[in-house]
């Protein structure tokens, strides 16, 4: 008799593995063998999660797929970001355990078993692989890693509301319902998903906690930037203000202090130090500042979503095309005020804040349209 190709497999999945890469072509296949091996006897899947790498990781996986269906991948395009990788793989499966690991083999796989009979205790909701406590260790980190990181996971605890030691795990195993109950409040910016998750949680999470001996990273390299600080505090704000303000309008507005100083920089080298006219000066530091503002916006307000390539010099356009309104409507709001007998500092606040409300909304929309 042939087999029907076509026959629904019965079993059930019931564990869930998702893996977000970032160029990790060279790991997909080690990394999908000691799996195989840790995981005997569970119905598992693997749920790869990557943002169009140039060296071709999807299609990796989706080679090692056709012969293990179990092994499957997400493929993004025009998307960074760790966190909201990780999100949409979950999205992806209906099990009702998920693991969220590294594709680099510094998570090692032989924990998934433990971790997963934890979670079938019905007394536990979320186990993280820590490495800082007893038993567990970092591996290779720079004295400045460690240091770094120690000091995030003390802040984060503003954001825990209970101690965990090691709350930037990317090595982590849940129930489907504490990441449902999670999802409409995540914050999916940067690269700490755990955090972001505890963080969201409306209820108390029971959590356990399991060593992890963090590895040697296999083949490629670490994606982590200046830019996790960053996102870091991006996502720690989200948490504490996201509620009041939007926190990427926060960051646009720190940006936008900082381009002031850009201006005035540009300023004051023209029209004192070259004597160059106070309007050609003005005018140099306006455009100055709008590139400078277009940048680094799009560089970390922006970061998850950054604008490439030629559709860089579209944003660019348009930004200044925004900008450009929201300063009229700026001076115009400002000089109208004024004329009313408004006191000159508060009409010009006034303008300011009607000014970047306008850009960061319409902006927001129209150049990096999210
Ligand atoms: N889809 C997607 N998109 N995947 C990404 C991205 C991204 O923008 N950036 C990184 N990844 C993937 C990598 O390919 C890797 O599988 C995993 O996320 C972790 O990235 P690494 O670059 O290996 O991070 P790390 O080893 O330096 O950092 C580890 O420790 C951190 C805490 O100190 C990770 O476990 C982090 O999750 C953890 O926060
Ligand atoms: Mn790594």
């Amino acid at each position: 008799m042939i087999a029907n190709p076509n026959a629904a497999n019965h079993v059930p999945i019931e564990l869930s593995i998702v893996i977000p890469t970032f160029r990790e072509r060279d790991n997909i296949a080690p990394l999908v063998e000691l799996v195989r091996a840790a995981l005997d006897g569970v119905a598992w899947e693997m749920v790869f999660v990557d943002d169009n790498s140039s060296d071709l990781t999807a299609q990796q996986v989706w080679g090692v797929g056709r012969g293990d269906r179990r092994v499957r991948c997400l493929k993004r395009v025009g998307r960074r970001g760790l966190s909201s990788a990780c999100i949409e793989g979950m999205l992806a499966s209906g099990a009702p355990y998920f693991a969220v690991m590294d594709a680099d083999l510094q998570h090692d796989p032989a924990l998934l078993l433990p971790m997963l009979a934890r979670l079938r205790e019905a007394a536990t909701d979320l186990v993280i692989a820590s490495r800082y406590m007893p038993g567990g260790s970092v591996g290779d980190w720079d004295t400045e890693r460690v240091r770094v990181s120690a000091l995030a996971t003390k802040l984060s605890r503003l954001i825990t509301r209970q101690p965990v030691s090691d709350p930037m795990s990317g090595f982590f195993m849940l129930r489907r319902e504490v990441f449902e109950a999670a999802l409409p409040r995540l914050s999916s910016l940067g690269f700490k998903i755990l955090l972001d998750l505890i963080a969201s949680s409306p209820a108390r999470l029971r959590i356990a906690e399991v060593p992890l001996k963090f590895g040697k990273r296999h083949a490629g390299e670490s994606k982590l930037s200046a830019n996790v600080v960053w996102e870091f505090l991006l996502l720690l704000g989200d948490k504490l203000f996201g509620r009041y303000v939007p926190v990427r309008f926060v960051a646009f507005g720190v940006v936008g202090a900082s381009g002031a100083v850009v201006h005035f920089a540009v300023l004051s080298t023209l029209f004192k130090g070259f004597g160059l006219s106070f309007s050609v000066g003005q005018g140099a530091a306006v455009a100055l500042a709008m590139v400078y503002n277009y940048t680094i916006n799009n560089l970390l307000t922006y970061g998850d979503v950054s604008l490439k390539g030629w559709q860089w010099w579209r944003g660019l356009a348009s930004f200044v095309a925004i900008c450009g309104l929201g300063a009229a409507a700026n001076v115009g709001i400002a000089s109208f005020l004024f004329s009313r007998h408004t006191l000159w500092p508060v009409a010009a606040i006034a303008g300011i804040f009607v000014g970047s409300v306008w850009n960061y909304a319409v902006t927001s929309r129209y150049t990096w349209k999210t």
